[in-house]
């Protein structure tokens, strides 16, 4: 049904040499369509990596802000600019001087769902496939300041065996998308199904997973595992079904939907390409401060 829309997205991509990258969570046509997909550690490295004078992320603006910090020489194209992520603005730059203020010599680790400015105040970032390596990169002398998400702070402090302090942040997608009765009702359901849950979610979830991974391990996982209740966004499962049909695979609950994360289209692709936007560019006067918070994370 897309196949004329595809054949001009294409068409334009060749032209003009660009890259297409589409996070876990975007829809099928578009994870379909894109040249790299993955989970945000994942993509953080490619954006680093790619020598491509464009590159459009299909995924929601930090996405695309890391990828700009990491690439000044590409242009970064995020196809719908009104894609962010609600978790990051939970916490703004005058938000998190004031939690530093309350715990002074604390270092803070900031979740890569984070605006720039808070990046630029932070002493290093994290994706949820490394936050227990970042956490442990500190010494256990002093607490550890996390933001924004308290979930993955808590479950990411506890493996590293490191006291963190998080802010109150969260992702409503995970946070409110499921609930311990679906888990209840779908292990009664599945009882020799594997629970595979993102850090993200709730700790009511979280202790009931067997797996507590990003989704580039879950994917890793599905590749060679079978029979799973997936807890985290919907069209990332939607999309493990797709590759792979003849695996079991459940959703947790399918109201785990991220809206932001659906608002790029393919029409959007194209008009990307076409016109050449939304170029995304980071104010330099805290440009260099971010990258430094992203740039230690991937060194270690
Ligand atoms: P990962 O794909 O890095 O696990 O992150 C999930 C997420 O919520 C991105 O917004
Ligand atoms: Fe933000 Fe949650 Fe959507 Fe990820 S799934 S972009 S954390 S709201």
């Amino acid at each position: 049904m897309y196949t004329e829309l595809i054949k001009k997205i294409e068409q334009l991509k060749k032209e003009k040499s660009a890259v297409i990258l589409a996070h876990n969570y975007q829809a099928v046509e578009i994870q379909d369509l894109a040249d790299y997909r993955g989970d945000s550690l994942q993509l953080s490295i490619l954006a680093s990596e790619l020598k491509a004078p464009l590159i459009v992320f299909c995924g929601v603006r930090f996405m695309a802000e890391t990828a700009a910090l990491l690439n000044p020489t590409s242009d970064i194209l995020l196809p719908a600019l009104d894609a962010g992520c609600p978790m990051a603005d939970m916490i703004d730059a005058a938000q998190l001087r004031e939690f530093q203020g309350r715990y002074p010599g604390s270092p803070v680790v900031c979740y890569v769902n984070s605006s720039v400015q808070v990046k630029a105040e932070s002493d290093i970032c994290c994706t949820s496939a490394n936050a227990v390596k970042v956490l442990q990169s500190f010494p256990a002398d002093k607490p550890i300041l996390f933001v924004p998400d308290k979930n993955l702070g808590a479950w990411a402090g506890k493996q590293a065996g490191r006291e963190v302090i998080t802010w109150n942040g969260y992702c409503p997608v995970h946070q409110w998308g499921f609930s311990e009765q679906d888990v209840l009702a779908k292990r009664a359901k599945y009882p020799d199904y594997v629970l595979l849950a993102h850090p993200e979610c709730d700790t009511d979830i979280l202790k009931h997973a067997d797996f507590i991974l990003s989704t580039g391990g879950m994917m890793k996982w599905i590749s060679t595992g079978d029979k799973a209740i997936i807890a985290t966004e919907n069209a990332f499962t939607k999309y493990l079904k797709h590759i792979y049909p003849k695996k079991r695979i459940e959703p947790l609950s399918p109201q785990a939907n991220c809206k932001n994360m659906k608002k790029t289209t393919l029409e959007h692709v194209y008009q990307a390409l076409l016109n050449h936007q939304h170029v995304i560019t980071v104010d330099p006067a805290i440009a260099d401060k971010a990258r430094r918070s992203i740039t230690r994370m991937l060194e270690l």
